[in-house]
């Protein structure tokens, strides 16, 4: 398969199903805000996600606008701040990573990671974009979000909105606002041992 637009020429060495090629993580956002509903598939989708004994360990807490965005927007580090904030959603991602008994949940994160690319795939077949961020203020983030240290991790944020164009974006970023490759295949996946 090869998508060809301006922004995306990805190819594939396999059929897929073109949803899994088509999502990309632009930082262009336009200003126009998400309904409830749309906010409301967006999670819905996330919580479908798989998780180890059905414990469903994340966490989302977000922000759209007014004082909550100002919070949230404060944790993001100098490269994040120069587009996320146009962005109309964002959230912050926890994990759990202990049970009512004080036990470690081995799978938290993994099983986090499915419900954020569930969530960003629903976006992108709603005609929205998202774009995760490892690059804000972990530790401040619990207090922003009112979540445990003890009980939760931080993952990360995630920005959602409407894609915009090279004129909703920095100048400096515009070059590298583009869908990006992969490694191939064969160093990723292995029949039997592990040859890498
Ligand atoms: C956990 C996580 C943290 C990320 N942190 C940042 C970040 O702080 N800033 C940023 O611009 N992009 C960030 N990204 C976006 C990645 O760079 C991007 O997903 C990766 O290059 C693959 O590109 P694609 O999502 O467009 O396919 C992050 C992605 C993930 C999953």
């Amino acid at each position: 398969m090869v998508i060809k637009n301006q922004k995306n020429s990805r190819k594939t060495e396999a059929s897929v199903e073109p949803m899994f090629v088509e999502r990309w993580s632009s930082k262009a956002f336009t200003e126009a805000a998400l309904s409830d509903g749309q906010i409301a598939s967006l999670f819905e989708a996330a919580h479908w996600a798989p998780s180890a004994s059905n414990r469903q360990p994340w966490v989302f807490v977000y922000a759209t606008d007014g004082p909550d965005r100002d919070r949230f927007n404060a944790l993001l580090n100098e490269n994040n701040a120069l587009w996320a904030p146009k962005s109309s959603m964002m959230i912050l991602v926890f994990a759990r990573i202990v049970d009512a008994e004080g036990k470690k949940i081995r799978t938290a994160q993994f099983d986090t990671g499915a419900a954020w690319m569930s969530l960003a795939l629903q976006a992108n077949r709603m005609g929205l974009n998202t774009r995760a961020m490892g690059g804000i203020d972990l530790n401040a983030a619990y207090d922003v979000a009112g979540v445990s240290r003890e009980i939760f991790e931080t993952i990360c944020a995630i920005s959602v909105g409407v894609p915009g164009t090279d004129d909703d974006i920095h100048p400096r970023m515009v070059r590298q606002n583009f869908a990006n490759d992969r490694k191939s295949v064969s160093e990723i996946a292995f029949k039997g041992t592990y040859t890498g």
